[in-house]
């Protein structure tokens, strides 16, 4: 069975990519390269076995998205990865993430909706729920005004894939709304590549931590939580990845009890910022360089899934610790930058 891949390179995508073919799908990648590199097709081919078919387009091209599903007709689900995603960028440049995130979602929803049957499953986030009033946060919390163009157009997003779903009965879609990914794969062959500085939390430690950064700026101890520091739920990517793949199963084969449906994927348990350094100081067996800087605009207090449906329904669950997640965060940046 045929799936296609878009943003396939990228951090999440790739191991994506690997949990699929690890079941025996076949894998089509679509990637524009712009915050990914070829060389990740090596790492998913060195853990599978198998080296994924990856055609390099821009989906903003619309022309090329016709061409693509015209020659790839026998395509039977998408998993949409592709789109900028750095909150601050997105506040610089709004319309470079309207036209990058929403046009193409567009265009392959309208390829999508000419097929007989087909299923989609988008890469959406909690930033959705904004601050959440009740902790931990179900898919019925409710969707909050959008801090930032990135938030909003996964927000927009979801709604394109809603009305879409409405009205094409042989489209079926789940939005996989994502709490914090960390780490990487444990056979080290892919993981996070930030380009630049980092803006997440823990590629930010594990650079810290080799010696890459001079310090860690805690943004913030002042916040109405236990420590202090803000709440967050850290999720290993590769169980994340699962959750794509019990999404895409639950679509293909017919078990959805809606077109369109919507889960929170996070481990249900929230860590702060000081416990998440400890977490690393322990694995690592060093003492990570921080100070405590002020608050960092937008960011909310707390944000942790209730993960009940994802359990329940969905019948996936997280599977690694906070350690064993940073463990593998910290074993690909020393490999990395071996
Ligand atoms: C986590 C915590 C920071 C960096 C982001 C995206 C969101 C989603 C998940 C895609 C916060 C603190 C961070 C640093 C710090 N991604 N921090 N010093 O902001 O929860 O969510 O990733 O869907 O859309 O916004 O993740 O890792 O940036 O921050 O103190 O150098 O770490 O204040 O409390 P965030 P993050």
């Amino acid at each position: 069975m045929k799936i296609v891949v878009t943003g396939g390179l990228g951090f999440i995508g790739s191991h994506v990519v690997v949990e699929l073919q690890n079941e025996g799908f076949e894998v089509v990648i679509i990637d524009n390269l712009s915050n990914s590199s070829e060389d990740v097709l090596k790492g998913i081919a060195t853990i599978t076995g198998k080296v994924p078919v990856f055609e390099k387009i821009d989906l903003k091209d619309k022309p090329d998205v016709i061409d693509f599903f015209k020659r790839h007709h026998d395509v039977e689900g998408v998993i949409h990865f592709a789109a900028s995603k750095a909150v601050g960028e997105s506040v610089d440049k709004p319309l470079l993430y309207y036209e990058n995130n929403l046009n193409t979602l567009v265009y392959i929803l309208q390829q999508l909706q000419q097929k007989e049957n087909s299923n989609f499953i988008f890469s959406s986030s909690c930033t959705v729920y904004g601050q959440a009033d009740e902790l931990p946060i179900t898919e019925s919390a409710p969707i909050q005004a959008a801090e930032s163009p990135y938030g909003n157009t996964k927000q927009i997003g979801e709604e394109i894939i809603k009305d879409s779903c409405k009205v094409a009965p042989n489209l079926s879609a789940i939005a996989l709304r994502y709490f914090n990914p960390i780490g990487a794969h444990e056979s080290v062959n892919i993981g996070e590549l930030p380009i630049g500085v980092p803006q997440n939390l823990v590629p930010f430690i594990t650079q810290t931590g080799i010696g890459l950064r001079e310090q860690l700026s805690v943004f913030g101890n002042d916040y109405p939580t236990k420590d202090g520091t803000c709440i967050r739920d850290y999720i290993h990517v590769v169980d994340l990845a699962k959750a794509h793949v019990s999404a895409l199963k639950r679509l293909v084969e017919e078990k959805n009890s809606a077109n369109y449906e919507v889960f929170n994927i996070g481990t249900g348990k929230g860590s702060s910022v000081l416990e998440v350094i400890s977490a690393f100081e322990k694995i690592s067996n060093q003492k990570l360089n921080y100070k405590i800087v002020d608050r960092r605009e937008g960011d909310v207090v707390a944000a942790f899934a209730d993960t009940t449906k994802a359990n329940t329904v969905l019948g996936w669950k997280a599977k690694s610790s906070l350690e064993e997640a940073l463990m593998s965060a910290w074993e690909w940046e020393k490999k990395i930058r071996a």
